[in-house]
């Protein structure tokens, strides 16, 4: 139905989960993918599967976004598609959280978002005005990853939640701002998708996030309760995750812009 052949495409987050599916499905339909991951060992995996290229780092490091939007232009020869995937949850009541804790939220979020996007915005530029020139209209695309926590809230997630609520401010503004350079700048926000990031609490469901060990997951009361009141009646696939991200990369969404899609089996907080 749609090809992305000749597309260059850069995936944050992409070493395992809904990041690994969306990099492996732009390489299924043809495009070149830089993958980012901060963790080396499961991006390789990514790259091996995907046949491109790998970035490991922290995207939340002020200068790795211009870096790696960088390299991506200067190896794989352009970039047409960015998709900012990256992300982790800190969580607890407002209470118990710190500042730092609220910040890390807001750093991997939004800000890292925005530093992509900012970094990215001297090409994109400069290749919509020659392309218009030449006659020729290029659509590229963003898709930013948001959560049915920022649209709905979510007890426990006021960092997590305020992240991801303000990427669709971000999302919103630069369809605005790059509409004039044929850029389509969307949001896919997810309910619950099994991956690692929602796996049932317990001692062992940990990440590290610059050294420190961070408590990942979902109770399991939480997730019983969340999915059986929800209409699919089910966690969905990071590949069903893909699905939506796709729609958005694609031709097929040329003409949608500023829009968030919801990925949720129906599920509402
Ligand atoms: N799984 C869900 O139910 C769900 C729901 C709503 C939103 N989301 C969002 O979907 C996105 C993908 O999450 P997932 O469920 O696939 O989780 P995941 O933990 O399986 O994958 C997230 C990836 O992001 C990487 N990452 C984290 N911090 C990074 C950093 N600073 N720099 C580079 N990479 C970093 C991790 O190493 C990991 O590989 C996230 O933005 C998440 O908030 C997921």
């Amino acid at each position: 139905m749609f090809s992305l052949e000749s597309k260059v495409a850069l995936v944050t987050g992409a070493g395992r989960g809904i990041g690994r599916a969306i990099a492996l499905q732009l390489a299924a339909a043809g495009a070149k993918v830089m993958a980012n991951d901060l963790d080396a060992a499961p991006l390789e995996e990514t790259n091996a599967l995907t046949g491109g290229l790998a970035m490991p780092g922290d995207i939340t490091d002020p200068a790795f976004p211009a870096l790696l939007v960088d390299r991506t232009i200067s190896e794989l020869g352009g970039l047409d598609i960015i998709v900012n995937n990256a992300g982790y949850t800190w969580d607890n009541v407002i209470q118990k959280t710190t500042d730092e804790q609220f910040q890390a939220m807001l750093d991997i979020h939004v800000v890292a978002p925005f530093r992509v996007l900012r970094a990215a915005s001297g090409f994109i530029r400069e290749s919509a005005k020659r392309e218009a020139a030449e006659g020729r209209r290029m659509q590229r695309k963003v898709v930013n990853i948001t959560s049915i926590s920022g649209t709905d809230g979510a007890a426990g997630q006021a960092g997590y939640a305020s992240g991801k609520a303000a990427v669709i401010g971000l999302t919103r503004t630069m369809a605005k701002e790059w509409g004039r350079y044929n850029v389509n700048v969307n949001a896919v926000g997810f309910g619950l998708i099994g991956t690692r990031l929602v796996q049932p609490l317990s001692d062992d469901a940990t990440i590290e996030v610059k050294g420190r060990e961070i408590k990942v997951g979902v109770q399991q009361a939480v997730l019983d309760k969340v999915i059986s009141t929800s209409p699919l009646g089910r966690a969905g696939t990071p590949e069903e995750a893909a699905g939506a991200v796709m729609f958005f990369c694609s031709p097929l969404s040329d003409f949608v812009t500023g829009e968030l899609l919801m990925c949720t089996g129906g599920m509402r907080f």
